[in-house]
């Protein structure tokens, strides 16, 4: 045998190229897949908009009107997404956040909207958080000193997921980072004859730079930084005990944020979580790569599969990314 320029061939038992010779081979062999099934997309619905509002630091993202919002949800559930997490910017906020347990409010009628419109098609997801609805921007209410009290907020996201439950929520997802948040939820919910409402925890959920678009999403007015309730960066046994609690307390997904700068602490998770494991791959990350291919830096198609691609081979069964109605869309056309 010769090799086609007629040199005898090497003798190498081993040419792992041989697993790289064409598209059909190698998709055959990937161990990755990035299934519509397994994405979120993050959508954010704001009161008081006569039309969707582009957000200047997430390029394709935008401000929805309830309008806009439910077409969204609709092809969303068409490109065989598995939900959409659902994030309500309120006209008027105030220190106490009280647009959050409004049931008149926009995250409650933002949930109602796009649950009648998909039914069980589609996964309604809710950020149970008020650092949209209160005017110093913290996740929590503040204590006369100024510190986020805990046990207070803790008893109101309680009170919010019960409101998004009978809203039409599938799931809640408790993102504010609260000691005893899941716990309070899972009691709310059950005594309110929701026990089937999912709670995916936001679990280790660092504080971080990369939120720095979605807080343009969401006008957030914070100052400061959400370094006493958040997770430092530095720490991945603290994230799996944050993990092990959420589970002690009844979370029934937990959830590594954000995801790019810890997908060792996602790996670290998938494998010691008896959950299914979310990531999310934030307005920072997607921010970056959007800029830098607006540049003509990288190759923005190219760079978003190996991203997303990156955090399910770390080990996550879920991504919420900004990217999911896109992605979907690519991967039903084969491309
Ligand atoms: C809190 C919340 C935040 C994000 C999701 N839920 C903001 C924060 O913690 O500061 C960030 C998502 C993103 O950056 O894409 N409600």
């Amino acid at each position: 045998m010769t090799t086609p320029d007629q040199r005898p061939a090497r003798s190498l038992p081993h040419r792992p190229r041989r697993l790289r010779t064409s598209p059909v081979m190698r998709a055959m062999v990937a161990e990755t897949t990035l299934e519509p099934r397994r994405l979120v997309l993050p959508a954010f619905v704001a009161e008081g908009l006569a039309e969707p509002r582009p957000i200047s630091s997430m390029p394709g993202v935008v401000q929805h009107t309830l309008d806009t919002l439910r077409r969204a949800a609709v092809d969303a559930a068409q490109a065989g997404l598995a939900g959409v997490m659902l994030f309500g910017v309120p006209e008027h906020k105030d220190a106490r956040g009280s647009g959050a347990l409004d049931p008149d409010g926009i995250l409650t009628r933002a949930i109602t909207a796009v649950r009648s419109e998909v039914g069980d098609d589609l996964l309604v997801m809710s950020d149970v958080c008020l650092d949209e609805f209160t005017d110093h921007g913290h996740c929590g209410v503040l204590t006369p000193s100024g510190v986020v009290d805990n046990d207070a907020t803790v008893e109101i996201f309680a009170q919010m997921a019960v409101l998004h439950a009978w809203a039409g929520a599938h799931v809640v997802g408790p993102s504010g980072m609260m000691d005893g948040q899941v716990g309070a939820i899972r009691a709310a919910l059950d005594a309110d004859g929701a026990q089937d409402t999912t709670i995916m925890a936001y679990a280790a959920k660092f504080t971080s730079a990369f939120y720095g678009p979605f807080r343009e999403a969401v006008d957030s007015s914070l100052t400061g930084d959400r370094k006493t309730y958040q997770q430092d960066g530095a720490n991945v046994r603290e994230a799996l005990r944050e993990v092990a609690l959420d589970v002690a307390e009844g979370a029934d997904i937990v959830m590594v944020k954000p995801a790019l700068a810890y997908l060792d602490v996602i790996r670290a998770v998938a494998e010691v979580s008896p959950v299914p494991v979310a990531a999310y791959n934030i307005s920072g990350e997607m921010a970056m790569v959007e800029a830098a291919a607006a540049n003509g830096w990288i190759a923005r198609e190219p760079a978003i599969a190996e991203t997303l691609t990156s955090i399910r081979r770390a080990g996550a069964d879920v991504v919420l990314t900004y990217w999911a109605q896109e992605w979907a869309e690519r991967y039903h056309r084969g491309t």
